[in-house]
């Protein structure tokens, strides 16, 4: 019996997309970058029915490509051009399984949205702290397997900081019950950590628990505008230290980015006027009332302001005003892609090093580059910037060999951060963008083990080949 037939033998013919039109959203990105084919897309309603279909594409030897809300920015999420795959998308396992407040976690399904965590937290008076751009869309196995870092970091760690737990189905049908609800653990080698940030190269995540934590009774957020990076870093360095237990986000825009935003995404308003090559938002949170805090990120504005690196602030007055800044900053990759062709880069260098990075990466971009524009957006407290040349629609038709110019411009940039003891993947993951820098950056012991460990869990290499490792692997 052929591969599909078997199948049907198991999942009902609404689990199974065979016509190109059914499974069009499931073979490209949303910015429509990467395009890919497959034998079929398969909705599964269990963890029981992934274990089915992996036990299955073991057997025949059949390419698996599990699929979240396909919000990467890397290519991970869509499958091989060969068309020789499945795709698992795990949209219809979205349950959440269970929310216990007294223990501070909650039990969700793999293919649960952000936004619904998030929201199911708050309903039972509990926050989850995880937030980005794509929150609307992206799914929590999709977070899970990238490690997704997003706008609270400073304070809450990555997602891998956030999960207690797993669920996972391996590449030959075994399902692994890790979905343990504790802050202790040391009962043997911590294999959550294997499959978080594996961006579905060794198994399918199915379910996590995840750590919840009180809902703030005060949140005040603001926007800073300097014209020096590295007053900016400065700034940073002193409110982490003055509001060390109350700082949830600090995050960075160049003019070009916060220009561009208010350009393309209806809208969208910044209260601050237009002085300040930088912007630097940030949001506090405590469990106390608002005065006391109230006043001292009152007192310590005025005294930015008077020092006279901070040229315009703002402190959001009412939760519209607050929506208003978020909506900007939470708008960026959408502005972006409306605006011409973005080439992204995803890097990290030590907090102290970005006004350096930036720096030369700004000199060396007008030499080799001329014309394309600078435009930076990031996390600034975790030193991860997302560093993007901009080239209008037109002059991006105009390059004749686009991989190679998108390559070149990608290495000229890691060449300054690596050596800063940086990364040229800090929150995105490899994908199948960012294979070949895997051999060119990293350690070569690392990428040995990562090739064992792939071999170990994955013998017959079925899960998301040519993602993360390369496809020889
Ligand atoms: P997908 O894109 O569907 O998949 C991503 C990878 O995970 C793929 O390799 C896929 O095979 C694998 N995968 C998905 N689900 C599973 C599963 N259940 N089991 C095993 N493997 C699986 N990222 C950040 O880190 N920080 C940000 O601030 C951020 N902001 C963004 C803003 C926007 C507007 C957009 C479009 C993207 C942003 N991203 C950000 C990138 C992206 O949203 C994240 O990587 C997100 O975690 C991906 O989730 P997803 O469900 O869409 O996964
Ligand atoms: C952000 C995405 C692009 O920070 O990671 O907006
Ligand atoms: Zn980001």
């Amino acid at each position: 019996m052929d591969f599909v037939a078997r199948l049907r033998g198991f999942l009902d013919e609404r689990s199974i997309l065979i016509d190109a039109a059914d499974q069009d959203r499931y073979l490209h990105d949303w910015r429509n970058r990467h395009h890919g084919r497959a034998l079929c897309v398969v909705l599964p309603r269990s963890t029981q029915e992934v274990a089915a279909v992996l036990r299955l594409c073991s057997e025949h030897g059949v390419p698996v490509f599990p699929q979240g809300g396909n919000t990467s920015v890397c290519g991970g999420s869509v499958p091989s051009e060969g068309g020789e795959g499945v795709v698992v998308s795990l949209e219809r396992m979205n349950a959440l399984r269970e929310v216990n407040p007294r223990n501070n976690s909650m039990t969700v399904e793999a293919g649960c949205v952000l936004a619904t965590v998030q929201e199911a937290a708050r309903a039972a008076d509990r926050y989850f702290p995880l937030s980005l751009g794509a929150e609307g869309s992206c799914q929590i196995g999709g977070n899970v397997a990238t490690n997704a870092g997003g706008t609270s970091v400073v304070r809450y760690g990555n997602t891998r900081d956030l999960v207690l737990g797993l669920e996972v189905v391996l590449p030959d049908g075994r399902i692994w019950n890790g979905l343990r609800a504790l802050r202790k653990d040391n009962s043997g080698y911590d294999l959550k950590n294997l499959f978080i940030g594996a961006e579905g190269t060794l198994g399918i995540v199915t379910a996590a628990t995840l750590k919840l934590f009180p809902l703030a009774k005060t949140v005040l957020t603001a926007m800073f505008a300097l014209d020096d990076i590295h007053e900016v870093v400065l700034l940073g360095e002193r409110l982490q230290k003055q509001f060390a237990g109350e700082l949830v986000a600090l995050e960075l825009m160049s003019r070009s980015e916060l220009e561009i935003v208010l350009r393309q995404i209806p809208g969208s308003h910044c209260p601050l006027g237009d002085r300040g090559q930088w912007q630097l938002l940030i949001e506090l949170t405590s469990a106390a009332d608002a005065d006391t805090l109230t006043e001292q990120l009152n007192a310590c504005l005025e005294g930015a302001l008077a020092g006279g690196a901070v040229l315009d602030a703002v402190v959001a007055s009412s939760e519209k005003q607050r929506a208003q800044l978020w909506h900007v900053r939470h708008h960026v990759t959408e502005g972006n892609k409306r605006e011409g062709m973005g080439l992204t880069h995803d890097i990290a260098v030590p907090v102290y090093r970005i006004p350096a990075f930036i720096e030369q990466a700004g000199a060396m971009l007008q030499a080799r580059y001329p014309g394309v524009e600078v435009v930076i957006v990031g996390h600034i407290g975790d030193g991860n910037l997302h560093y993007i040349g901009m080239l209008s629609h037109e002059a991006w038709q105009g390059v004749e060999d686009k991989p190679g110019y998108q390559q070149r411009l990608a290495h000229d940039l890691y060449d300054i951060a690596v050596p800063m003891g940086g990364t040229f993947s800090a929150e995105h993951g490899i994908g199948s963008l960012h294979v070949d820098e895997m051999e060119r950056y990293k350690d070569p012991v690392e990428v040995d083990l990562m090739r064992q460990v792939k071999r170990m869990l994955d013998p017959k290499g079925i899960m998301n080949p040519g993602r993360v490792l390369p496809r020889h692997d």
